[in-house]
């Protein structure tokens, strides 16, 4: 049985990946993943506003703000109350890279133009085999306008895909008005692959305290039915690679990830869960489900289920939508 696949122009042993989380901060823990099974290891993010403060502290500007609003700069954490400053990051990159025989992906997190966008260089020369722009944003702006936003992400990936020579997926949120459309125009300014997507850490209202608060919960498989959605329409859309990441806990869920047109689906809240070794029995399900329907390879059946053959996708989704509102009876 051949569990092989290529992702981003790599080639690897097969589509389980470990998720952007704090697994990269220990190598032990990520010769664990490893030897249970991950085919890479995509490290925790090095952030746009940690490059920032950097570059401003070398310039000894580091009291002056970058924003012009002193208040949105308290919002983000202090420079050390990151787990990685920019340095160390780039040597946590050769320590996996020492350490751990499979793909080490690095992971630039931020959405603006800027000098930042040259880390993807440093992260290159430390032996980072390809990197994971996530241009995570959420627009507040009334007077931005979507064209606006989507104009300067491309302009962000096309100065990051322009600094490297390794591939460079990005890392996406669902909120796009047409997803596609986008996908399509990220591979057109240089990126090899898109990762789907994005989990929003929304915050709670506390009623008693009048305050939001944050939190962080793992996820639950509900979450990949949004993934499959997108992965099916934009899947024949793309010549580069897709990754899934949210919600992927079984080996039922990788497989319909891939039946959706995903090289590789990325693994998180499940390993957190229940640590490395749950690997051992999502590769053990995904072989039996291949063997019980007689696939020898997963390129066999990747993209069985997108919507390539379907004539007119957006009729089809639509009339979905109003066939499953009128089925419902009081
Ligand atoms: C504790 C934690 C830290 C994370 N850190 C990052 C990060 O630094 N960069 C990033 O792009 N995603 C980060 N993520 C998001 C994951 O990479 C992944 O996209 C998300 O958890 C959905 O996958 P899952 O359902 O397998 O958890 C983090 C998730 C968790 C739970």
């Amino acid at each position: 049985m051949n569990l092989e696949t290529t992702y981003l122009g790599l080639k690897l042993s097969n589509p389980l990946i470990v998720g952007a989380s704090p697994f990269s901060e220990e190598v032990h823990v990520a010769c664990q993943l490893q030897d249970a099974g991950a085919s890479a290891f995509v490290m925790r993010s090095l952030f746009e506003e940690q490059i920032d403060a950097e570059q401003r502290a070398l310039i000894h500007l580091i009291e002056t703000p970058a924003e012009s609003n002193a208040e949105a700069t308290s919002y983000f954490p202090a420079f050390a109350e990151y787990q990685l400053t920019p340095d160390r990051y780039l040597k946590q990159i050769e320590n996996l890279r020492a350490a751990l025989s499979i793909p080490v992906i690095a992971s630039l997190n931020g959405c603006r133009p800027g000098g930042w966008t040259d880390y993807a260089a440093k992260m290159e020369s430390a032996g980072a085999s390809a990197i994971e722009l996530n241009l995570y944003q959420l627009a507040t702006d009334p007077a931005l306008d979507a064209e606006q936003v989507e104009n300067e992400m491309l302009e962000t990936v096309s100065l990051v895909t322009a600094a490297v020579n390794i591939p460079v997926s990005v890392k996406l949120s669902p909120f796009h008005t047409s997803p596609v459309n986008f996908a399509v125009a990220l591979e057109r300014v240089g990126a090899t692959g898109i990762v789907l997507f994005n989990r929003f850490y929304q915050p709670d209202f506390d009623i008693e305290q009048l305050e939001a608060k944050s939190q962080l919960k793992l996820s639950d498989p509900s979450e990949l039915l949004l993934r499959l959605r997108w992965l099916s329409i934009i899947s024949p859309h793309l010549r580069g690679s897709l990754s899934a990441t949210g919600g992927i806990h079984s080996s039922d869920d990788i497989v319909k990830a891939i039946l959706a047109g995903a090289n590789t689906v990325q693994l998180v809240s499940v390993l957190l869960k229940h640590g490395p070794r749950v690997l051992f029995s999502l590769l053990d399900g995904l072989e039996g489900w291949m063997k019980e329907h007689e696939y020898d390879s997963i390129n066999e059946f990747r993209g069985a289920m997108n919507l390539k053959r379907c004539a007119d996708p957006a009729a089809f989704e639509r009339a979905n939508y109003v066939r499953i509102l009128q089925s419902w009876r009081v």
